[in-house]
């Protein structure tokens, strides 16, 4: 593994929102830059940036014109330069956005393959042979252009496929993946890649990393080939470049390249009882809330999210690390369906199992979940997308501009948590997080693939529903629920609370935990 990610703890920016330098209304990146402090203080040493590169941005960036220029409104080449610099000199790694699947429409590949002449761009992109012809079960678009054929889409209709080929070939227009056309959308990627670690970045969080080659197998055989094919260049030519994949299947990410790979909100999986579980998860309305392991009276137990994350964990914590996230930008903050008490849970939790943990920006200080119109193709995400809450009076310190003209409103409630507000009060969530972070970095026990073993995670008994985990020498503990909990631990003598949230005491080898309360022993 590489050695930065032993320590590694994540901030991802969404760079619209965070931090807006000159006055436009959008965050960009000198703002980032200006609030690397802010990031160190509180414990997070590397950045994932969501898309900042030139797009008409119909998803937000995840619709790239070209992938070797900054979009203007977060600045330009330089600051991107000086960015990687800056962080480098606080001893923060910066990960960007790469998005290979799929290109803007208004890319300049894709309208040269969209010419009725054949070109060197024909192709680049999954293209039919008729402009009759369906897409094979994939979403097609036809009538729009010269050229004799139909497109298929990787997500949004701005998104056409980048042509990686075709696992199983049942139509003549599709190439198997090492016709030319698809290893020159390969070897594209990789120029990509290789121009911006060039410059000095660490490494790219990978979107729909499992998307690239059409009718694959279920193991995602030829996909993962080009995912080892790159791994080995990265391994040969930046032997530190880091990648993440969105995929959340780690026997298939970690197995084949990647050194980190996302635990992600899906419908009834772990992660999704662990942090949310209400329905409505997919809209602006989520409902049914309190059914999440750290809901107060949930009597939900631990075993909803170990089913899932243990078998996997052990299946791959040898060959990277599988992530867990607070949330993302396509995710519902998770303040929408916990309380503040709730929250420091767990973080706790997130901050103290393996894998490098990720922090969405504002998560720290509990920002809140809006109700929005849809913004950029963000939909039901636009309300986790807010700009960032950094003091009280204007715009919350995100910019300058009229509020009219900000990229979206800040929160409007009167009790709209801030940086500044919980820097100033001992007891807010901030200092929760900022104090785990310190702990973890503190404790080599918490590296992202130190040891680890479940010790205590009895299935839910009413309000009895504590998990204890060891990490190294150290022994974690959590209990959610309302009522104490007596953990039998069979703990060594001597054994001492090293760090608590809430009531916890060692007693005979035993550990009490108060009503939500967390602790490490050691
Ligand atoms: C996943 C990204 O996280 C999401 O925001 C985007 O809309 C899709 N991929 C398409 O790129």
């Amino acid at each position: 593994m590489k050695q930065w990610l032993q320590d590694a703890v994540f901030y991802e920016i969404y760079p619209q929102s965070f931090y807006d330098t000159n006055g436009d209304g959008i965050g960009d990146l000198p703002g980032i830059l200006a609030k690397l402090d802010y990031i160190k203080d509180l414990g997070c040493n590397a950045l994932w940036i969501n898309p900042c590169f030139d797009s008409p941005f119909k998803d937000a960036g995840y619709d790239v014109r070209d992938y070797k220029k900054i979009a203007p409104r977060y600045g330009t080449n330089e600051d991107a330069a000086a960015l990687f610099r800056a962080a480098h000199e606080k001893g923060i790694h910066v990960l960007l956005d790469l998005v290979p699947g799929h290109t803007s429409e208004e890319h300049p590949w894709f309208q040269a393959s969209c010419k009725a002449e054949h070109n060197e761009y024909s192709g680049r992109y999954v293209w039919t042979d008729h402009c009759f012809a369906g897409g094979d079960g994939m979403p097609f678009i036809g009538g729009e252009t010269e050229r004799n054929g139909t497109y298929i889409l990787n997500f949004f209709k701005c998104q056409p496929a980048l042509n990686y080929g075709y696992g199983k070939i049942h139509e003549p227009w599709q190439k198997p993946t090492d016709d030319p056309d698809c290893r020159a959308t390969v070897e594209a990627i990789k120029d990509v890649m290789r121009f911006w670690l060039d410059m000095g970045c660490d490494g790219f969080r990978v979107d729909m990393a499992s998307s690239l080659v059409k009718n694959d197998t279920r193991h995602k055989k030829y996909t993962c080939a080009i995912w080892r094919e790159i791994a080995a260049m990265l391994h040969e030519e930046y032997p530190q470049a880091a990648m993440i994949s969105e995929w959340n299947g780690p026997r298939m990410s970690l197995k084949n390249g990647f050194d980190m790979d996302f635990m992600l909100n899906h419908t009834d999986n772990g992660y999704y009882w662990l942090m949310r579980a209400y329905d409505g998860t997919m809209d602006s309305d989520p409902h049914n809330i309190g059914k999440a392991y750290f809901c107060k009276d949930s009597g939900t137990g631990i075993d909803k999210f170990l089913d899932d994350w243990l078998p996997s964990y052990k299946a791959t914590h040898k060959d990277g690390l599988y992530c867990l996230i607070t949330c993302n930008h396509d995710t519902i903050r998770p303040s929408a369906g916990l309380t503040t008490d709730e929250l420091r849970l767990a973080y706790a939790m997130i901050f103290t199992m393996p894998g490098a943990p990720f922090l969405y920006y504002g998560d720290e200080i509990g920002m809140r979940y809006q109700k929005l119109p849809t913004k950029e193709g963000g939909y039901f995400r636009t309300g986790s997308r807010t700009p960032m809450q950094w003091a009280p009076g204007k715009n919350l310190g995100f910019s300058d501009a009229a509020p009219e003209d900000l990229y979206l409103p800040v929160d409007p409630a009167p009790d709209a948590p801030t940086v500044a507000g919980q820097q100033a009060d001992p007891n807010s969530l901030w200092h929760t997080v900022k104090a785990l972070l310190a702990f973890r970095h503190a404790h080599r026990d918490l590296d992202s693939d130190a040891p680890f073993k479940v010790l205590f995670a009895p299935k839910a008994k009413g309000d009895y529903r504590p998990f204890a985990w060891r990490r190294g020498a150290l022994v974690c503990a959590v209990n959610p629920a309302g009522a104490q909990a007596e953990v039998p631990l069979k703990l060594e003598e001597g054994t001492r609370v090293l760090f608590a949230i809430g009531q916890a005491t060692v007693r005979d080898g035993t550990l009490v935990l108060g009503a939500q309360s967390f602790a490490i022993l050691g």
